[in-house]
């Protein structure tokens, strides 16, 4: 995806905040999937445990809608431009289609967990990725992400250990 860049006085130079623009905006388009499909599970599932999930499910739609805004100002504050219509979401995320034919409690938390693992995967090497071009700000963004997604990992998954 092409990067439309703005002039800025930011002193980082321009072929690194290009990638790094690239590199957020494709954790934009993941994060607005997984908070779609949070909402998706929300709104959708059935089961004894509904009220308990369905309140979590909203904590852990309201917690990615923080992080997707954090990420967008991150591309801008680079000079970037992001990139956040559904149109492209749908076209540029890497995580799996949600299914709209589940409602079981197990089976949402089946479809979450995966998306999230993906999620996190791509979040852990970006933490690598944004150490080694020296962008603690952005290094900081993916650290707060993958402790935030770690989190709920542990949440949904506690619902089906054993
Ligand atoms: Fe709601």
């Amino acid at each position: 995806m092409n990067q439309i860049m703005h002039r800025t006085r930011n002193s980082m130079p321009e072929k690194k905040r290009i990638e790094l623009a690239a590199m957020l905006n494709q954790s934009l388009a993941d994060t607005l999937d997984l908070y779609n499909q949070a909402k998706q599970a929300h709104w959708n599932i059935k089961g004894q445990n509904f009220i308990a999930m369905h309140k979590l499910l909203d904590d852990l739609a309201e917690g990615l809608v923080e992080q997707v805004d954090i990420i967008a100002e991150r591309v801008t504050g680079l000079g970037g431009t992001a990139y956040g219509t559904t149109q492209h979401i749908a076209q540029a995320t890497h995580l799996r289609a949600y299914p709209l034919d589940i409602f079981a409690i197990n089976d949402h938390i089946e479809h979450l967990t995966q998306n999230i693992a993906i999620l996190g995967e791509m979040t852990r090497t970006n933490i690598d990725k944004t150490d080694e071009l020296d962008d603690f700000g952005t290094n900081d963004l993916y650290i707060d992400l993958i402790r935030f997604l770690d989190k709920y990992m542990w949440f949904l998954e506690a619902h089906i250990q054993k």
